[in-house]
């Protein structure tokens, strides 16, 4: 937690609504852009339902569907999603939300409903710290460049019984575009701008989308380091040894992997994955869930990640546009 106060703002509201009202009227949008990431203990927020009334002061365009995404989600209500479904056996790596697609929100807000009762953090870090740990060689190669990120979404009905198993690893079209039919999921793909094409006698979806590595941030104009090069990379780092070695016995590679990242066409060499690595565990910062907090992230400044854990967990989502 210590680590976490070093660099990042914490605020309680002691169940005060007006408290609350105040500073996400008043303070919120000052807070974002001077730490990037706010947390807020105590608030009265109870459930979604309050969560979506308090998030649209500080998200004023929240998103409705949680579209083309690498994991299982549910709507809670209009505008608040689940956390990702992903077992708690499993580690998300850092990242910046939907930072492979243009409907990247600038803002979002999760709210701990029913704390984990072991680990399930939801672990932040500043870009700045991140690429401050960079070699400057890692540095000038990044800020140059543009990454492809591909994804493949494979069919329900051609799930085998092992990727049934791994489920939330294999996440269908159907479920990524939130439908039945493909002319409507490639609708879907037109809509973000994603490059498509059936592969594998046309039951699997790849997507692939290119962006910068660095982005403005229209508020601070400045670049920043806004992408998710790690968390999509088939390397063993960022997918853990588990994954990773059940992925090769299962005949899974980069070139068929549910996802994966390129730069300039090429593989990303295997020194600078660990760089990044390295990086990302340096940065990372997180403190202990307790129900009620309020976890609100600039997406563009910090990049999260989600922790193992054990029993229940019920972190609420909410994001979009200020
Ligand atoms: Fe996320």
């Amino acid at each position: 937690m210590k680590k976490f106060l070093e660099r990042f703002k914490l605020i309680d509201v002691n169940s005060s609504d007006s408290k609350l009202n105040s500073y996400l009227n008043n303070e919120i949008d000052s807070d974002l852009e001077k730490f990037g990431a706010v947390l807020i203990r105590n608030t009265p927020i109870n459930n979604y339902a309050d969560l979506e009334n308090y998030g649209k002061i500080f998200i004023k365009k929240p998103y409705l569907a949680y579209v083309g995404g690498v994991v299982p989600r549910k709507n809670y209500s209009k505008y608040v999603f689940n956390s990702t479904e992903l077992n708690g056996l499993f580690k998300i790596k850092l990242h910046n939300e939907l930072a492979y697609q243009e409907n990247a929100p600038d803002r979002i807000a999760f709210f701990c409903e029913q704390q984990p009762l072991i680990g399930g953090e939801t672990p932040i870090a500043h870009e700045k710290d991140i690429t401050g740990h960079f070699s400057n060689s890692l540095k000038n190669f990044l800020e140059e460049k543009k990454i492809v990120y591909i994804r493949r979404y494979f069919s329900k009905e051609k799930l085998n019984s092992v990727q049934r198993l791994f489920s939330p690893f294999f996440l269908t079209w159907q479920d990524a575009f939130s439908c039945e039919k493909k002319d409507l999921a490639e609708l879907k793909c037109k809509d973000l701008n994603l490059k498509f094409s059936w592969i594998d006698t046309a039951d699997t979806l790849e997507v692939r989308s290119e962006f910068p590595i660095f982005v403005n941030h229209e508020i601070l104009n400045k670049k920043v380091f806004f992408n998710q090069i790690f968390t999509q990379n088939h390397n063993r780092y960022s997918l853990g040894s588990l994954v990773y070695y059940t992925y090769k016995v299962l005949g899974i590679n980069s070139d068929n992997a549910p996802r994966n990242t390129v730069v300039d066409g090429q593989e990303i060499e295997k020194k600078d994955l660990y760089s990044l690595y390295a990086a990302y565990n340096n940065a990372e910062r997180s403190f202990k869930w307790k129900n009620q907090d309020l976890l609100i992230l600039d997406n563009k400044q910090v990049l999260h990640a989600r922790n193992t854990f054990v029993g229940k967990r019920k972190i609420c989502v909410m994001m979009g546009n200020n």
